[in-house]
């Protein structure tokens, strides 16, 4: 992604314009929410998702939060129970992120929730994101607007600092009020459960919906899955048949996961990049495992074979993942 100069737009009408013909156009744009500063881009198309992750430098693929203008157009995407639809309608617009299963609908694109059959979704509270998502008229996936590793940014001059030229524009909607990310709540399981504390204590969730599970830690509390091992990780999906990375060559009975010009002989294969370009084939990695499992499966081969990716730039993150989904299973 080669951007020049990252322009500051106001948070009025014509800056929210601009804003929302970028993100249509596939590009990244940081916003300003009540909580941090986020790098927003079109979450159904999987290449400016993609995009986020080359911006930030991630060298691991996180599931994404999904920002709405409102939580009616939240629920096209997730299902809300009957406690998402109280805690929306207690806390929302407001700094609160709920995880939901995801509808099998959903144009989200795969990557932006980490190839996962769950969605985290909230509804910002300032006026100038909402209005940004309504003009969108689509999801806007945004992690915090600063390169990995380091601090969430409150202020335009802070993303600025540290993202500046690596993407199109900043909507500058002033100083972040509540300064902390939201909360996230899991409400997938069979108890609701913090996955993160943030923005809305606890005590105020509680006192909506009774008690809620806790992160065993503030560690766990601020980084939910790196304490687990690749095997217990409920927040990663992982392909039901095995996989066997760096492949060299490959046989008929193994589902080949190709980038560059694909090996001959498999009994299916899925291209990732034949150009061998990294944010193509990061846009396309969830969508090959799933793929390749379902229909692997099916045809009854036996493992994925995954060649190898380099790991420069984008390649740091796909090999994370992919070392995750042949890491040993517990179950
Ligand atoms: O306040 C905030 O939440 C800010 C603003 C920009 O909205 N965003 C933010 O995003 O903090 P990020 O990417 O830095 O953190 C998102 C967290 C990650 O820890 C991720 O693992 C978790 O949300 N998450 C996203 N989708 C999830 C899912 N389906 N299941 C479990 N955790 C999920
Ligand atoms: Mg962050």
């Amino acid at each position: 992604m080669s951007v020049s100069a990252t322009d500051i737009l106001p948070a009025d009408a014509a800056g929210i314009a601009r804003a929302a013909r970028l993100l249509a156009a596939g590009r990244l744009v940081a916003f300003g929410t009540e909580t941090v500063f986020g790098l927003g881009a079109d979450a159904t198309n999987a290449t400016a998702v993609a995009a986020i992750f080359a911006a930030k430098g991630r060298p691991h693929f996180n599931p994404l939060i999904c920002h709405y203008a409102d939580a009616e157009s939240a629920w096209s995407d997730v299902v809300p129970s009957e406690i998402a639809l109280r805690l929306a309608a207690a806390f929302w617009p407001g700094p609160l992120t709920l995880v939901l299963p995801r509808r099998a609908t959903s144009h989200v694109a795969l990557l932006a929730g980490a190839g996962l059959d769950t969605l985290a979704v909230r509804v910002p509270q300032p006026a100038s994101a909402r209005a940004l998502a309504a003009a969108l008229a689509r999801p806007i996936a945004a992690p915090s607007a600063n390169r990995s590793g380091q601090v969430s940014p409150t202020s335009a001059a802070h993303v600025m600092a540290s993202l500046g030229g690596r993407i199109d524009a900043i909507l500058d909607s002033g100083a972040c009020p509540v300064g902390l990310e939201s909360a996230i709540l899991d409400l997938t399981g069979g108890h609701p459960a913090l996955l993160r504390a943030g923005g809305l204590p606890i005590e105020a969730i509680e006192a909506c919906i009774g008690p809620v599970g806790r992160p065993i830690s503030q560690a766990q509390a601020e980084a939910p899955r790196t304490l687990r091992s690749p095997g217990l990780m409920v927040s990663h999906y992982a392909p039901d048949l095995p996989v066997r990375l760096a492949a060299h060559h490959v046989d008929a009975s193994e589902a080949l996961l190709a980038f560059g010009p694909a090996l001959p002989g498999a009994g299916l294969t899925f291209e990732l990049s034949p150009a061998g370009d990294l944010t193509q084939a990061a846009s396309r990695l969830f969508e090959g495992l799933r793929q390749l499992d379902e229909e692997g499966t099916r045809r009854g081969l036996v493992r994925i074979a995954a060649m190898p990716v380099p790991t420069r730039g984008l390649g740091l993150a796909i090999n994370d993942r992919l070392a995750r989904a042949a890491a040993p299973r517990s179950t």
